[in-house]
């Protein structure tokens, strides 16, 4: 998609944004190709404090995560946040994250069962591994929390290519949005090696993998996922 057409197509939805957004859409991340969205201003400050309260303490290559999932059907379980604050945040923001994925992968948006709202504390030496995320996840969310300053998001051009081609910088409240493809949206984290890293993974999700396959045009895989049900 070049970035005119990506523009055209998120101005079309941005009737759906909440007020206080502030959309930037690209291609690239330092010239690697990268279809993504960065949000600057995400919650609202009430919500971004409510956030912080949960932070977890931890310790130097320990990583914490809080669970909390929202179904279409109305379901919410938390570990920590309570049901009222996260039906307010779905409320807020699902028809927007709906529609940015509609523009970013049009045929997974029919496959939508729920979204994820983990809040993940990690120590100042934790590194998670490169990784493509799993088909599962339809539209990748991270949202920067605290501190001010720490590492954002890494992009690789393959699984074990450690060093980045590019960054995804860090600024609090800033999300960074895209939707994976098989073998093709590398990325890594890890904290700057002096401070805590605070995030909240927004993710929306379908229950099976291999209807995420079969949107991306995946038909071998999702003839082996579909045979085991996966
Ligand atoms: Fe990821």
């Amino acid at each position: 998609m070049q970035l005119d057409e990506f523009n055209a197509k998120i101005s079309e939805v941005s009737h759906l944004f909440p007020r206080h957004w502030n959309v930037t859409c690209g291609t690239t991340v330092n010239h690697f190709p990268f279809v993504h969205m960065v949000i600057d201003n995400f919650f609202t400050d009430e919500e971004f404090n409510e956030i912080k309260k949960h932070e977890h303490d931890v310790s130097s290559s320990e990583v914490k995560i809080a669970h909390s999932l929202m179904r279409k059907n109305g379901e919410i379980k938390s570990d920590i946040f309570d049901k009222g604050f996260l039906k307010a945040i779905d409320e807020a923001y699902f028809p927007a994250l709906q529609s940015i994925l509609g523009v970013l992968s049009a045929k997974k948006t029919q496959y939508y069962e729920f979204s994820d709202f983990h809040l993940i504390s990690t120590g100042p030496n934790y590194k998670h591994q490169i990784h493509d995320d799993i088909p599962k996840k339809l539209l990748s969310v991270v949202v920067y929390i605290n501190p001010e300053s720490n590492n954002g998001t890494f992009i690789h051009d393959g699984r074990y290519n450690e060093t980045p081609v590019g960054e995804v910088e860090w600024k609090q409240n800033r999300a960074f949005i895209f939707s994976r493809l098989d073998r093709a949206t590398w990325h890594s984290y890890a904290a700057n090696e002096k401070d805590k890293r605070y995030c909240v993974i927004y993710n929306l999700n379908t229950d099976k993998s291999f209807k995420a396959h079969w949107a991306e045009g995946n038909v071998l895989k999702f003839l082996e996922k579909r045979i085991k049900n996966e």
